[in-house]
């Protein structure tokens, strides 16, 4: 073996290709991930970045264009940009023509001459994902998916949510990937899960014997999972109007971590096990017929909706949905599971509040509902809270709500965190998929929320509500 092929497989030389480059997943995240990684020293010591686009740019053009980025985004250490651009390269093609990929991996060939070893290589599809299969087909064809060999080289694909539109674009969008690459091969990627707070959820849950007895519907009696955002479309309107918001953040980041929250115990906390369980606890969810989608759900639209550009004029997509779900996982059957999301609304806030059942024998007589809630941040806040009562001081027996708490940012310093995208980019990297969304576990949110968006769509059950555009929208339980 000779000196660079005994490199621990984390350090080899390593190439990323980007479909995408120019588009608004590399300005708003990738690049910077990438950077951040850099200036920690997280990548491998020799990598090279080819960003592949239609536009007529060259070498110097891309990395002109990526530091206006990182410029006008005010990215830190600005010394360290001329070295860190230094590594990209550009490749001008259509995703769908076959010699733009014949010729990447002749110079990709090359590269890895220069080198003297087959380098890992990672395939990322930053575009809209009706480029999707082109670009999967024409890898494959190409032989730039194909390992060197078992030991050397590992190829890996990353793709973007949506995964397919619905459930049998899903399974057909599945059944391509699982042609043409092997299972390991493929990151699909949910940012949420690799949010500093949304890591922490399993760790929460499972790292702390006082949680373990009362995390069943014997003490729960609901969880509420919500995204609510004050920003409104966003000139995004042209894709928003096809999704609407269901699609958009239930069938993925909502319902991801509403499975966190309710899974099983992994037998081990390896990648494998935690995978499994959590798509367990998706595929418990209950499927709604149309009766119970006209009781259990709520959908609105924000007053001024139709009027974004690229929104049809007549348009019925939702802006906010609200959908009381159930699970068949015995620890949580019977216990009110509430998704709930909207754009344009009076606050931002992304939490899931667990709320106690009331306890049965209170040493005094309390006014009122007294239930313990747990309230876990993950944006803006990044902290959990507990509410739980203690008796006032003095002669009286009155009770008061205090709070436990713990803040993310007021117990770490903030150079500690790392970045949902940087955090996966990383685990891409050294190969490690626990935070990579599985085909079931797709399948299976997919199958929860297709009779509920059949159902609005096709039958208006219910009626879509308007909403006041920067008002919240208060619905009883
Ligand atoms: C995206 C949705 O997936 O998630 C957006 O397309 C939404 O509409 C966003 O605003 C929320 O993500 P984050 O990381 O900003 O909370």
């Amino acid at each position: 073996m000779n000196a660079i092929t005994a490199l621990p497989k984390f350090e080899l030389p390593t190439i990323f290709v980007i479909f995408g480059v120019t588009g608004d997943l590399v300005k708003k995240k990738i690049l910077k991930a990438l950077y951040h990684l850099y200036r920690k020293k997280r990548l491998p010591a020799r990598f090279r970045v080819y960003g592949f686009s239609r536009r007529d740019y060259d070498d110097e053009k891309l990395q002109t264009y990526l530091r206006e980025i990182m410029e006008s985004q005010k990215y830190k250490d600005p010394e360290q940009f001329d070295a860190f651009l230094a590594a990209f390269y550009y490749v001008k093609g259509d995703f769908s023509t076959k010699s733009a990929y014949e010729d990447l991996a002749k110079t990709l060939g090359r590269i890895d001459g220069e080198w003297s070893i087959c380098s890992n290589k990672l395939f990322y599809l930053a575009v809209p994902p009706a480029s999707y299969s082109d670009i999967v087909t024409n890898l494959h064809n190409s032989g730039l998916t194909e390992p060197c060999s078992p030991e050397e080289g590992w190829t890996r694909v990353i793709l973007e949510k949506p995964f397919g539109t619905d459930l049998t674009t899903a399974l057909e969008l599945d059944t391509q990937l699982g042609t043409l690459f092997k299972e390991e091969q493929i990151y699909r990627v949910d940012h949420y899960l690799g949010k500093e707070t949304v890591k922490n959820i399993l760790v929460f849950r499972f790292s702390n014997s006082f949680l373990t007895p009362s995390w069943n519907k014997n003490y729960i009696e609901k969880i509420e999972v919500r995204l609510l955002e004050y920003l409104d479309v966003q000139g995004r309107g042209d894709f928003y109007d096809k999704v609407g918001a269901l699609r958009d953040v239930g069938q993925n980041h909502m319902l991801q971590l509403l499975g966190l929250f309710i899974m099983d115990h992994p037998y081990k906390f390896i990648p494998e096990d935690i995978k499994n369980k959590r798509s367990e606890a998706l595929a418990s969810l209950h499927i709604m017929d149309a009766s119970e989608v006209g009781k259990k759900t709520f959908r609105g639209q924000y007053n001024g909706y139709l009027q974004e550009k690229g929104v049809y004029p007549k348009s019925q997509t939702e802006t906010y949905f609200r959908i009381v779900a159930r699970s068949d996982l015995p620890d949580f059957d019977g216990v009110p599971l509430i998704l709930e999301s909207g754009k344009a609304l009076e606050r931002e806030m992304i939490e899931v509040v667990v709320t106690f059942k009331e306890t049965p024998l209170c040493l005094y007589g309390i006014e009122g509902e007294q239930k313990n809630t747990l309230h876990y941040h993950i944006r803006p806040d990044e902290k959990i809270t507990m509410k739980f009562f203690a008796k006032k001081p003095g002669f009286s027996n009155e009770t008061a709500e205090h709070e436990l708490g713990f803040d993310y940012n007021k117990a770490y310093s903030k150079e500690l965190f790392v970045d949902d995208y940087e955090s996966l980019l990383f685990d891409i990297i050294r190969g490690d998929q626990t935070l990579f969304v599985s085909t079931q576990e797709i399948l299976s949110e997919w199958k929860f929320i297709e009779p509920i968006i059949k159902t609005w769509r096709n039958q208006n059950i219910p009626q879509l509500i308007e909403y006041e555009k920067g008002k919240n929208i208060e619905i009883k339980s």
